[in-house]
């Protein structure tokens, strides 16, 4: 089979490159390439340009033709750069008694909340756990989704942990969109841990961190900055010490009371997500920082809380990723560009800021910088979606879902034929 493709004619192709990863951006902006062309070789794109030109110039003995007879608009694969795929069993229990009047908190407090789901899942064997998270994992590539982050975190001791990382690991095997996992052992002092929230911190530095950085389960070190978690305080010191193994950053901020940010800007972590909570001043610090803001829509409309200020973020400067935040406790929708039009409606941003926020400034949030572009170079990870006008996606709210979703050069996903099968 031959390695070179060239697709096309694309009706509308957002490329999405060459845009400020800080900022806020209008739709003026936006690289439309019009009747466009993706040329790939392998994995990769070669060059995308008029198709008409590329077709003339390539050499059908080496190249082979993939012609789309339908209007269609491209988009990057989109990046959902925080999620928790990776649990076991259900919390509706809790969405009722949320809306019966119980907060996320009180529900946490008593015995409900993250601890349910850490129960849940220890029970459940680390290749059932991988199963449940491909399966959430195929559900997303299907919407689009083709580079999923997975945060582990509900497992909550050094073993248990490293099954939650192992499954991930092998949920990425089943699933053809690309899982990055995220040790988030710091979410919650376990109930079973004899010490404080310190001492916990500390074990886990000691007898976890190294193991899976060694092992290669993860490079990423997330932690839960909250009353009911941790502190600011507790939090430097862990991170600095991830930091110093060779860990990258991510930290759970300001969702509820203001705090985990600062500690985000000041250990130069790569996002700080939620900041839902977050003061005028939190924002300035983040704005002038290289830190993402990750806003999690997905929690607000799960939790009936009051959105990320993304807005401001963007206008003192900042840069903004919006995330599915997939979770069974606050946001178990799991539909991201749902979410992220309606962020866009509540937070007034244009469409040029949200198909950043959910491609290649995404990318940036999880350190990627092959993929989130549709660009010579870059991973060849795009998606159709069935319309002639970008304009129509955010405005379906995300009920016009693509139609085909490429990943490192191959389709891995067509609804028509899901539709007949
Ligand atoms: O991002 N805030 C902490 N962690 C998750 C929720 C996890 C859960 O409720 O199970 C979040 O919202
Ligand atoms: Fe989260």
């Amino acid at each position: 089979m031959k390695d070179k493709k060239l697709i096309g004619p694309i009706t509308q192709l957002l490329s999405m490159d060459q845009l400020p990863m800080k900022g806020a951006l209008k739709d003026s902006q936006l690289p439309i390439h019009k009747h466009a062309g993706i040329l790939l070789d392998g994995d990769k794109i070669v060059e995308i340009g008029d198709f008409e030109i590329l077709r003339k110039k390539i050499d059908l003995q080496e190249v082979r033709r993939i012609d789309l007879s339908e209007n269609y608009v491209a988009l990057p694969g989109m990046i959902d750069c925080h999620t928790h795929i990776c649990f076991a069993g259900s919390r509706a229990k809790d969405f009722a008694l949320r809306n019966s009047g119980k907060s996320y908190l009180e529900i946490a407090e008593s015995g409900g909340g993250i601890w349910d789901t850490v129960t849940q899942t220890r029970k459940m064997t680390g290749s059932e756990l991988a199963k449940i998270t491909a399966s959430r994992a195929d559900q997303l590539l299907e919407n689009g989704i083709t580079t999923i982050e997975v945060k582990s975190g509900y497992g909550l001791s050094v073993l248990e942990e490293i099954k939650m990382l192992t499954s991930i690991h092998q949920a990425n095997r089943k699933t053809k969109a690309d899982l990055i996992s995220t040790c988030l052992a710091a979410h919650l002092l376990p109930k079973d841990f004899e010490g404080d929230e310190t001492a916990y911190l500390d074990w886990m530095v000691q007898k976890l961190l190294p193991i899976i950085y060694k092992e290669g389960l993860s490079k990423r070190v997330d932690i839960f900055i909250e009353k009911s978690a941790f502190s600011k305080e507790q939090a430097l010191v862990y991170l600095k010490k991830a930091k110093e193994i060779g860990f990258q950053i991510t930290v759970h901020a300001d969702q509820f009371t203001s705090g985990g940010s600062e500690v985000a800007v000041k250990m130069q972590a790569l996002s700080a997500d939620h900041l839902e909570a977050s003061s005028e001043e939190d924002l300035k610090r983040l704005a002038n920082s290289d830190t993402i803001g990750v806003a999690l829509p997905g929690a607000s409309i799960g939790l009936g809380c009051p959105f990320t200020p993304a807005r401001k973020l963007l206008d003192m400067g900042g840069s903004l990723a919006i995330a599915s935040d997939w979770n069974p406790g606050s946001a178990p929708m799991g539909d991201l560009l749902t979410q992220a039009s309606i962020l866009a409606t509540f937070e007034k941003l244009s469409t040029a800021e949200v198909f950043a926020g959910i491609t290649f400034r995404a990318a940036a949030a999880l350190g990627l910088t092959n993929k989130g572009t549709i660009a010579a170079g870059q991973f060849a990870d795009f998606i159709l979606f069935p319309t002639s006008d970008y304009q129509e996606i955010l405005y379906h709210q995300g009920n016009i879902k693509p139609a085909q979703v490429w990943k490192s050069g191959l389709k891995v996903f067509d609804r028509k034929k899901k539709m007949k099968s």
